[in-house]
């Protein structure tokens, strides 16, 4: 890096910048994760599921990605971190409210509450599935031969408050992406005033709907729906 892009990425813009560009890529993660997931939908035992997770698992480029994902993360909550303790130096104390609730949204105000919520999440998240997948080994094969990482998620998502934890934590995913996918492009500066309206309207489609199709998922197996 250049001093001038040094400089620049430790600018409160540039800090910016940097989770706005960290943020659209794991929006890119949640995408094909959310896809690859939705075989599940099936309903064919997981066969297809297990398939796509096979295929994930021993592509060397996916293989690959999965540490820049873990980058990307980590810098994402790191700027966060690092810029609101930025913002609460510049500003010791508070705002007094004025007309602050008129002005932004509570999710808007709460980011840090939010993403600290995805973060207990994903840590309790990652304990049940990629620990299992990757490290302490899943429980034998389904009818193809492949790894059955299905069996691990009917085992789950068999437990009553399992499942309340993962609908919370899309709920909070859900308020993150709402507020961070306009934010993203706002600080990208893809500003227009004829575009952001779009921007905002397909923000708000897209943070629902993934968001709802992630918790069909536990909710789904719960209930019975898919075997
Ligand atoms: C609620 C429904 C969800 C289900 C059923 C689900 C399922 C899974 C499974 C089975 C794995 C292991 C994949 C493998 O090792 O091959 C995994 C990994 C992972 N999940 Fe999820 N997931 C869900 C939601 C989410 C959400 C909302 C996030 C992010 C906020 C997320 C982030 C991750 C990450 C970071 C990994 C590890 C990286 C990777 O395997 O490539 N998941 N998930």
């Amino acid at each position: 890096m250049s001093s001038t892009s040094g400089k620049m990425m430790q600018s409160s813009i540039g800090k910016k910048l940097l989770m706005g560009l960290t943020g659209l890529f794991l929006v890119s993660f949640l995408i094909v994760h959310c896809l690859l997931n939705s075989f599940i939908f099936f309903n064919d035992g997981g066969l297809l599921f297990n398939q796509g997770a096979k295929f994930m698992a021993t592509n060397p480029i996916i293989r690959a990605m999965e540490y820049v994902l873990f980058l990307g993360l980590i810098i994402h909550m790191l700027q966060a971190l690092i810029l609101t303790m930025q913002n609460n130096k510049a500003r010791p104390v508070k705002y007094v409210m004025q007309g602050n609730e008129a002005n932004s949204k509570w999710y808007s105000r709460s980011m840090g509450l939010l993403g600290t919520l995805l973060l207990l999440f994903l840590i309790i998240h990652l304990a049940h599935f990629w620990v299992k997948s990757r490290f302490t080994g899943l429980p034998g094969e389904d009818a193809n031969g492949n790894e059955n990482l299905y069996a691990v998620m009917q085992d789950v998502f068999h437990i009553w408050w399992v499942v309340v934890i993962y609908v919370a934590g899309v709920i909070s995913l859900a308020y993150h992406l709402l507020h961070g996918f306009q934010s993203a492009f706002q600080t990208l500066g893809w500003n227009h005033p004829k575009y952001t309206p779009t921007i905002k309207k397909i923000g708000m489609f897209f943070s629902i709907i993934i968001s709802l199709i992630f918790a069909l998922m536990p909710i789904c197996i719960y209930f019975g729906c898919i075997k």
